[in-house]
């Protein structure tokens, strides 16, 4: 049986100011009417998948549990005092299924993904239950359509006996251009989707062997749970003492056993607004534009304009985002720096 687990822990920084502390962007509805966690859960109906498991901040418990509701999913939530990074929060998860008395394939998933081919997807999960059954951990490999700085990579190995599957070679994380541009030319690259599926008692077992500290210090969380309504709260104490890492440099980077598995699926890792502005859809000059927006000889700009109407005039390539308390302007190809306006905005508090 397949048990999905959404990480939802993220902060969302390069999406300021729609995304915020209290509001991060996996639950604000940022593509359709869910929100980026509810469609997560919701694309996964062709994989008759137990209802998922969550691991989110304590902070933002009530809103998680709301959107669960709110699309009918029955799910059991993880609440995190503090964030550990992902190797931590899966271990979390891990653990707490093992516990439950079953051994799941856990379909690791981010809940800030948007995948425009929804039944593709759910194939090509299909397609690696096998090699997860067998004790592989299977990581889904993006075919790159450029040489994108923000992804990590996967250099694949020998071609497996089905199609689209292979051993792994390496993983790079996040290159610089040129590597990246290297990258792309060679053809032999996936970008790592974040995307993870092997069994429950695998993951622990590798942890174990690469990680004995995050191990350690998560099971010793998880040894004193405690059940707060729907919520898992972990100990607070042992948790803040574990190590900080992702489960790429953790676990699949270090693991033997790593396979992956090609995905064309129409991926987008909406981390900032560039690949927000990439995943809407856009008029024939290119621009997106969410609410109230006029415009004249305007290009290729994103504009969300929340409650005031926007208009634009003779610009190209600029993000404009108005919210309630804040307003951005920024030139679409510099908009990953919105987070060090977020350093600054946290360092004056
Ligand atoms: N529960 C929980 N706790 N979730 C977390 C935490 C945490 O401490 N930290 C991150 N997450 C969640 C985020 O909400 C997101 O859904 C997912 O884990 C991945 O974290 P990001 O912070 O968005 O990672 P990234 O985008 O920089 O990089 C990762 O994903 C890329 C693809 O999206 C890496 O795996 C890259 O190699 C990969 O290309
Ligand atoms: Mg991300």
């Amino acid at each position: 049986m397949i048990l999905p687990i959404i990480m939802a822990g993220g902060s969302g920084t390069r999406l300021w100011p729609l995304s915020r502390s209290k509001y991060p962007k996996q639950f604000i509805p940022l593509i359709s009417g869910h929100s980026m966690l509810q469609e997560t859960a919701l694309r996964l109906s062709a994989l008759n998948a137990k209802a998922p498991m969550l691991i989110c901040n304590e902070d933002h418990r009530f809103m998680a549990a709301e959107q669960m509701r709110q699309i009918e999913q029955n799910s059991s939530i993880i609440l995190e005092p503090v964030g550990r990074n992902t190797a931590p929060a899966i271990a979390l998860a891990a653990i707490k299924a093992i516990n439950s008395g079953e051994d799941p394939l856990l379909l690791v998933l981010a809940a800030d993904h948007d995948i425009k081919q929804a039944d593709t997807f759910c194939d090509v999960v299909k397609s690696a239950l096998p090699l997860a059954e067998a004790g592989k951990l299977v990581t889904f490999g993006i075919v790159p359509s450029h040489a994108e700085t923000g992804y990590g990579y996967i250099k694949r190995g020998e071609p497996l006996e089905a199609e689209q599957q292979f051993t792994v070679d390496s993983f790079v994380e996040k290159p610089n251009k040129t590597t990246a541009e290297d990258y792309l030319a060679s053809g032999q690259y996936y970008w790592n989707s974040g995307m993870f599926l092997f069994k429950a008692s695998r993951y622990l077992e590798e942890l174990k062997a690469h990680r004995p500290d995050i191990y350690s210090a998560c099971e010793l969380a998880m040894a004193q749970e405690a059940a707060d309504l729907d919520f898992v709260r972990v100990n607070e104490e042992a948790f803040k003492a574990c190590p900080d890492d992702s489960i790429d440099y953790a676990v699949m980077e270090k693991t033997q056993d790593a396979v992956v598995v090609a995905l064309d699926a129409g991926w987008n890792d909406v981390g900032g607004f560039a690949a927000l502005w990439d995943v809407k859809e856009k008029d024939d000059k290119g621009n997106a534009f969410i609410g109230d927006v006029k415009s004249v000889d305007t290009n290729n700009t994103l504009v969300v304009a929340g409650e005031k109407l926007i208009a634009t005039v003779g610009v190209d390539d600029l993000v404009v985002v108005n919210t309630k308390d804040a307003v951005l302007v920024a030139h679409k190809d510099k908009c990953q720096q919105v987070k060090a306006i977020v350093n600054q905005l946290k360092a004056d508090q």
